[in-house]
């Protein structure tokens, strides 16, 4: 397809599941970016704290990458076979590129001379920001690419089906407990577009929740979002 073309679809993707995770993911690299800016590798303690927030987010992505694919990169198979192979090619590339930055990581805690920290804690920090720079490419890729290339081969609700699996197995705490993490990074419109999916997921669930939900949203976003998923907005 044209770029023009694709790019016009884009806006008119029935499903789009990586949409809302995205902005919050491209936040936490970012956060992960400042801390790692700031980190003075002669500081023990600043350098454990580097240490710990590394493991989270390896943790973190490691989490997002297994989830895509366990339930999308499968449906890719024998429909866009080159889209499958590339988002796998970009899945092992990151792999490695984390596996490097987890060597540079060990290579600053294990420095003896304050020259040597100072050099791996550098070279970790650059090779960071070469990491984030290539995974914001990924998201993109997978939001363009493979979301379209989903949208072409499957109903919404086949594709629904696949969210709403993982949903199932969740309490309605986690329903909260998503909420509150994303919330932060979605404008209205992508918070709706997530409620929804929770609210058909599973309506008792989310009822049991949405006071607490609802009270967390501004007055504007709590009538645009409660019209969109049709829910009360008392
Ligand atoms: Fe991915």
């Amino acid at each position: 397809m044209e770029t023009k073309a694709k790019v016009k679809a884009i806006f008119h993707l029935p499903y789009n599941c990586y949409s809302h995770v995205h902005r919050f993911m491209r936040a936490y690299l970012a956060e992960f970016e400042g801390i790692a800016a700031k980190c003075d590798a002669r500081d023990a303690q600043a350098l454990a704290n580097l240490d710990n927030q590394f493991a989270e987010l390896k943790a973190m992505l490691a989490m997002h990458a297994e989830f895509e694919d366990n339930a999308y990169h499968p449906l890719l198979e024998n429909k866009a076979d080159d889209i499958l192979q590339e988002a796998n090619r970009q899945h092992v590339d990151l792999d490695s590129k984390v596996a490097q930055l987890a060597e540079l990581m060990d290579k600053t805690k294990n420095a003896t001379s304050v020259e040597e920290k100072l050099s791996y804690g550098y070279q970790f920090y650059l090779s960071y920001t070469s990491f984030q720079a290539e995974y914001l490419q990924h998201l993109v890729y997978e939001e363009r690419d493979i979301m379209h290339a989903l949208n072409q081969h499957y109903h919404l609700d086949e594709l629904r089906a696949v969210a709403f699996n993982t949903f199932k197995q969740m309490a309605a705490q986690d329903f909260l407990n998503m909420c509150k993490q994303l919330y932060p990074y979605l404008n209205a419109y992508e918070k709706a577009v997530f409620l929804r999916n929770l609210k058909d997921s599973n309506t008792e669930k989310f009822a049991a929740v949405w006071p607490e939900i609802s009270s967390q949203l501004t007055a504007t976003e709590l009538k645009l979002i409660a019209s969109d998923i049709g829910v009360d907005s008392q």
